[in-house]
């Protein structure tokens, strides 16, 4: 049995990625980059896969990669996501580059993991409490692209569709969302204030608050609840505890449809390759 922890190379991740190797669990790894993968598993003491999490076919390459070595998954966390760009990126295969990143990807690798997880499986999926701002119908893209909007959306959507998953599987497994709270990683250090208009005016405060913040502690609630999950189907804070969601997000036909949609999702550019039912 393997865990799996996504973009954990840095970051938030990287903390997770290591807690779950000394609470003696077997961690595979991932990123883009193939000498820092291959570092941080040395460090870790796990192994590293290398996959674009915004690539639908990188997703679905790393599932049949782990089916093909007959592997359950008794842990997953998607821990993948950020990519809040000031400018509306679309991938190589045409889909918005946060949708792709926080969503559509690390749902289609959900679903294509399913025949390999274990029954008993722990998912864990960091989302964001940024997941509130966003108002509008989360399966229509704004027409005008603010990067912070478009990142709330796909956080969105991953909440949804991690609340239909937990309904799915049943017990004994668990799934569940974690927000995991403001750090200084790689992706914080990337944001600029045209990501985040809200946050012009106040800058040099916000990256104040944000440098002190530790990617050691915002991992927290990923490793409590990949080794000890106390419920299924729960959103989790970055205080470690559950919080209900809005009224609006609880409905059951939603959270299918945002589980649903990766499947049937085909941007405007070249269409990514079909993400498997389930
Ligand atoms: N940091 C915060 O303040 C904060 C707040 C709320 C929620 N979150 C959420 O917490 C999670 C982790 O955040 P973080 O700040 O630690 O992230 P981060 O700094 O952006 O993560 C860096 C890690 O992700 C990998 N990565 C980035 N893009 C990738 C891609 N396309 N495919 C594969 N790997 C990729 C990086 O490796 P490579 O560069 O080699 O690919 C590296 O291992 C995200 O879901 C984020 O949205 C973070």
């Amino acid at each position: 049995m393997i865990a799996i922890v996504t973009g954990a190379t840095a970051g938030i991740g990287w903390h997770t990625a290591r807690a779950l190797t000394d609470a003696g669990v077997e961690v595979l790894i991932t990123g883009r980059n193939t000498d820092r993968g291959v570092r941080a598993a040395r460090e870790i003491g796990a192994q590293f896969h290398q996959v674009d999490h915004a690539s639908i076919a990188d997703n679905l390459a790393l599932a049949e990669w782990i089916s093909g070595r007959g592997r359950k998954v008794g842990m997953l966390v998607n821990n993948v996501g950020g990519a809040v760009v000031a400018e509306r990126t679309v991938t190589a295969e045409g889909n918005e580059l946060g949708l792709a990143l926080n969503y559509l990807g690390p749902v289609t690798l959900t679903r294509a993991l399913l025949p390999t997880l274990a029954p008993d499986v722990h998912v864990v999926n960091v989302v964001s409490s940024a997941y509130t701002m966003y108002t509008g119908d989360p399966f229509t893209e704004p027409d005008r692209y603010v990067g912070i909007n478009a990142h709330a959306r796909a956080k969105q959507l991953h909440l949804l569709a991690s609340m239909s998953l937990a309904r799915r599987l049943g017990d004994p497994s668990r799934v569940n969302a974690v927000n995991p709270g403001m750090a200084w990683t790689p992706g914080t250090q990337a944001l600029t204030p045209a990501a985040v208009p809200a946050w012009r005016f106040i800058w040099p405060l916000v990256r104040a608050f944000q440098r002190r913040a530790s990617a050691d502690k915002a991992a927290r609630s990923s490793i409590e609840w990949a080794l000890h999950p106390t419920g299924t189907g729960i959103y989790v804070e970055s205080n470690g505890r559950a919080q209900p969601l809005p009224k609006r997000l609880t409905d059951p036909g939603l959270q299918d449809r945002a589980w649903q949609w990766p499947q049937t999702y085909h941007a405007t550019g070249t269409s990514p390759p079909a993400c498997p039912a389930g």
